[in-house]
C-alpha cells in the first residue's frame, strides 16, 4: 500500500504542476481528491481492511500525502491566477505612442436638402403637412389633369423625358401633379407642401439643368382668397430673406391657376436698388402661384362651388443658388464633393 501511495503522490504532483489553466487544475484535483472516485479517496477507503498497527502508520502517511497534494494545488492555483491576470492586463494595454487612426469623414446634408428641410419646418409651423409623390408620372397628372390638353403649347415649354414603350409616362416636369394627387388623397380642407425632384429636357447651361427641385404648396378651404395667398407667400419670403423683404405679384399665365402670378421678392443683397444678384432689377423671381383653376379642383374631386384654394410652386433649386451664391446650377447635381463639402 505504501508503494501505491508513493506512486500516486508522485504522479499527482506532476499532474498538478502540468495543469495549464484553472479548469484543468480543477479536473486534476477532482481525479485525486474527488469524494466519489478520487484516487486518493479510494486508497483511503482501503485503510479499514488493514490490521490495526499498520492502519495507524499508513493512515498517517496518507494524511501527510493528502496535505502535500492540497498545498501543491493551492500553490499552482495562485500561480495560474497570477498568469491569467497578467494576460488580461496585456490585452488591455494601450500603446499611446501608436499613430492615430485616420480621421473618419462625417456625412452631411446637400445644400438642397438644407433649404428643403428649413422650409418643411417653417411650413409645418403654419399647419402644413409635408407630402411626397412619384417622379415618374403619368402624362395625365403632369399635364392633362392640370388643364394642359395634348395640343397646348405649355407642353413644349416643359419638354421632358418620355419612357420608351410607355407613351403615357413622363418624368414629371414640375411638382404640380401633386396638387391633384394630394386633393384626391386628402380632400378638402387641405394645407400641404410637396417638395421634390423635377426633370426637363433642357439644353443645359449655367441656368438650366435637366434635374432640379421645386416645392409645391396647396391650400384649399371655404372662402380662400388671393389675400391669403399673398399672406402665406410673404411669410415665406420674410422667413427666407428677413423682415424687410417685400413680395411683388405680377400676372402670369399658368393653365392650372386663374388668376396666375409670378412671384418676386426684393433682392436680399441690395434690398431693391439693383445689383449683380438681381440683375440690376432689385427683384428676384422665386415662385409661381395662383388661385387653383376650377377644372383642376374638379380633377382632384373637390367641389369648386364650395371650395377655393391657391397653389404655389417655389423653385427650390433657385432658392439654394440665391442663398449660397452658386452661379452654375449644374454644380448641384454634379456629385462634385468640392462643392458639397462647403455646406
Ligand atoms: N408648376 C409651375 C412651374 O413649374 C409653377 C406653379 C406652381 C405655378 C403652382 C402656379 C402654381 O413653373
Amino acid at each position: 500500500m505504501k508503494n501505491k501511495l508513493d506512486k500516486l503522490k508522485i504522479s499527482a504532483l506532476k499532474n498538478i504542476q502540468q495543469a495549464e489553466g484553472l479548469p484543468a487544475l480543477e479536473e486534476v484535483e477532482n481525479n485525486i481528491l474527488g469524494r466519489k472516485a478520487g484516487e486518493l479517496t479510494e486508497l483511503m477507503k482501503g485503510l479499514k481492511d488493514l490490521p490495526d498497527e499498520e492502519k495507524k502508520i499508513t493512515g498517517q502517511l496518507m494524511n501527510e500525502a493528502k496535505k502535500e497534494i492540497e498545498a501543491a494545488i493551492g500553490a499552482r492555483q495562485e500561480e495560474l491566477a497570477a498568469k491569467s491576470w497578467a494576460g488580461d492586463l496585456e490585452k488591455e494595454r494601450i500603446d499611446l505612442t501608436a499613430p492615430a487612426l485616420p480621421k473618419m469623414e462625417r456625412g452631411h446634408w446637400h445644400p438642397v436638402s438644407i433649404v428643403q428641410k428649413d422650409l418643411e419646418e417653417f411650413f409645418a409651423s403654419m399647419g402644413f403637412v409635408v407630402a411626397d409623390g412619384p417622379e415618374l408620372e403619368s402624362e395625365f397628372f403632369n399635364f392633362t389633369a392640370l388643364n394642359i390638353p395634348a395640343d397646348h403649347p405649355a407642353r413644349d415649354s416643359q419638354d421632358t423625358f418620355y419612357i420608351k414603350n410607355h407613351p403615357n409616362w413622363v418624368m414629371r416636369t414640375h411638382t404640380s401633379p401633386l396638387q391633384i394627387r394630394s386633393m384626391q388623397k386628402y380632400g378638402a380642407p387641405l394645407r400641404v407642401i410637396m417638395p421634390g425632384k423635377c426633370y426637363r429636357n433642357e439644353a443645359t447651361d449655367a441656368r438650366h439643368e435637366h434635374t432640379f427641385y421645386q416645392l409645391e404648396g396647396v391650400v384649399i378651404d371655404e372662402k380662400i382668397t388671393m389675400a391669403h395667398m399673398k399672406g402665406v407667400l410673404e411669410a415665406v419670403a420674410k422667413h427666407l430673406y428677413g423682415p424687410e423683404t417685400k413680395v411683388r405679384l405680377r400676372p402670369k399665365f399658368y393653365p392650372f391657376v386663374e388668376p396666375g402670378v409670378n412671384g418676386e421678392v426684393t433682392c436680399f443683397l441690395c434690398g431693391g436698388s439693383g445689383c449683380r444678384v438681381c440683375k440690376q432689377t432689385g427683384w428676384m423671381e422665386i415662385f409661381g402661384a395662383g388661385m387653383i383653376h376650377p377644372n383642376v379642383l374638379k380633377e382632384g374631386g373637390i367641389d369648386p362651388e364650395k371650395y377655393q384654394g391657391f397653389a404655389f410652386g417655389f423653385g427650390l433649386t433657385r432658392l439654394v443658388m440665391l442663398k449660397y451664391g452658386i452661379d452654375d446650377v449644374r454644380l448641384l447635381e454634379s456629385g462634385d464633393l468640392r462643392l458639397v463639402k462647403q455646406f
